[in-house]
């Protein structure tokens, strides 16, 4: 029985299990992935994991191995607000909710403010986990072009001016403008108050993704979307997967208290709560400075592989190929003189020369990505991205 009949339409979508075959490859120790966006593993701390979990199970088992409230540990809540507020976002505990992770609080988000044929904006390209939420409304999705600067707010106004034409302005936009999955690009200053502006004049919610936005390692720290919002339109979604531990799967939601209050009722259908062991693990943790320990050795990590890797980039890529350079987070962006395909030349690059990437094209709404690719540097080790880059290099230019 092939459970044809059976699917949902969602499920049907072609190519909605590429990507899951992609990762089950990388799984294969012969080849050195610059494909998950994942932490390097040496960043974690086990030994300190294991003391503090000890130690809950011995001093609160009820609690840990209890269910949690649905909006989180109020403790926790407490913690991540102040937290927030010394990141410049001030917050009260019931402007939090915590959740499973960011991408969880996104598809939150999604319950909460959208019905069927609503529009909302991205960037191209952006973070693939959203598209794939985003892929689960049945929505209208427009794109917006990042470059060097972030999401281009020219393009964007223009869009805006055509959608409004037409009676048929977003209620959301999504972004990710600090250190953004995929590209590595820093929205500027200039356009974070160009955006605010634009969600006022035009009346959308901004939701802003900062998965990495602790993590830089070089130039000038920028206010966060949320820090600059003066019109309550920014909705915030954090998360400890890329400065503590994925596996915890510990993120926030900080949004007007309004908000987080149909975010509760939502949530409540879905999961419930937060694994409570991951809450008390990421509070506690958190009051021993762990995490701003973890986050500075991170970030000395990153800025070495981030080195090397681009300029083995530079040293090998073809002519004509461009890179971003980004000031902190996982990754770089890669685009290839026309004509190269990087979805074609994947298996290519697996089988034969024992790498992986993610094609580009993944991470666009529409069109677009063909001859790009994101490189996460941020898991493999110098000694792989100096053996990985040239080889990548070689595949995407020779074929065996
Ligand atoms: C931009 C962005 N948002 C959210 C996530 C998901 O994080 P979490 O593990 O908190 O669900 C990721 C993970 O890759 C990401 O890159």
């Amino acid at each position: 029985m092939d459970f044809q009949d059976y699917f949902s339409d969602l499920t049907r979508q072609p190519g909605s299990n590429a990507l899951a075959e992609l990762f089950k490859l990388t799984e294969r120790p012969d080849i050195i992935s610059f494909a998950g966006g994942f932490p390097a593993p040496e960043m974690f701390l086990p030994g300190e994991a294991a003391e503090v979990a000890r130690q809950l199970f011995e001093e609160e088992s009820t609690t840990v191995l209890g269910y949690s409230p649905t909006p989180g540990f109020s403790a926790l809540r407490d913690y991540l607000a102040e937290r927030q507020s010394h990141l410049g976002m001030p917050a009260d505990a019931e402007e939090l909710l915590v959740t499973s992770g960011s991408l969880q609080g996104l598809d939150i988000l999604g319950r909460v403010f959208l019905n069927r044929g609503d529009r909302i904006i991205v960037e191209a390209p952006t973070y693939l986990g959203a598209l794939s939420t985003f892929a689960s409304y049945d929505i209208r999705l427009d794109s917006v072009p990042v470059d060097s600067e972030g999401l281009n707010t020219a393009k964007l106004e223009e869009l805006l001016n055509e959608l409004q034409r037409q009676e048929s302005l977003p209620k959301l936009l999504y972004t990710v403008p600090t250190f953004q999955n995929p590209s590595g690009q820093t929205m500027s200053y200039r356009r974070r108050q160009e955006l605010l502006d634009l969600a006022v004049r035009y009346g959308f919610l901004i939701i802003e993704d900062n998965a990495y936005g602790e993590l830089r390692f070089t130039g000038e720290e920028i206010p966060t979307l949320k820090a600059l919002d003066t019109g309550k339109r920014v909705i915030y979604l954090g998360t400890f997967s890329k400065v503590l531990s994925p596996g915890i799967r510990i993120g926030w939601i900080h949004a007007p208290a309004k908000i987080i209050e149909r975010a509760v009722l939502v949530r409540q259908a879905m999961d419930q709560c937060s694994n409570s062991l991951g809450q008390l693990l990421a509070l506690e943790f958190g009051r021993r400075g762990l995490i701003e320990k973890q986050i500075k050795k991170t970030v000395n990590l990153l800025a070495e592989r981030a080195r090397l890797t681009i300029d083995l980039i530079a040293s090998h890529f073809p002519t004509g190929t461009t890179w971003t350079n980004p000031e902190g987070g996982f990754y770089t962006w890669v685009t290839l003189p026309p004509g190269i395909d990087t979805a074609q030349l994947l298996s290519h690059a697996i089988e034969n020369a024992r790498v992986a990437y993610v094609a580009g094209a993944a991470f666009y709404a529409g069109e677009g990505g063909s001859n790009q690719l994101r490189i996460c540097y941020s898991q493999p080790s110098l000694d792989d991205i100096s053996r990985g880059i040239p080889r990548l290099a070689k595949a995407l230019t020779t074929t065996f």
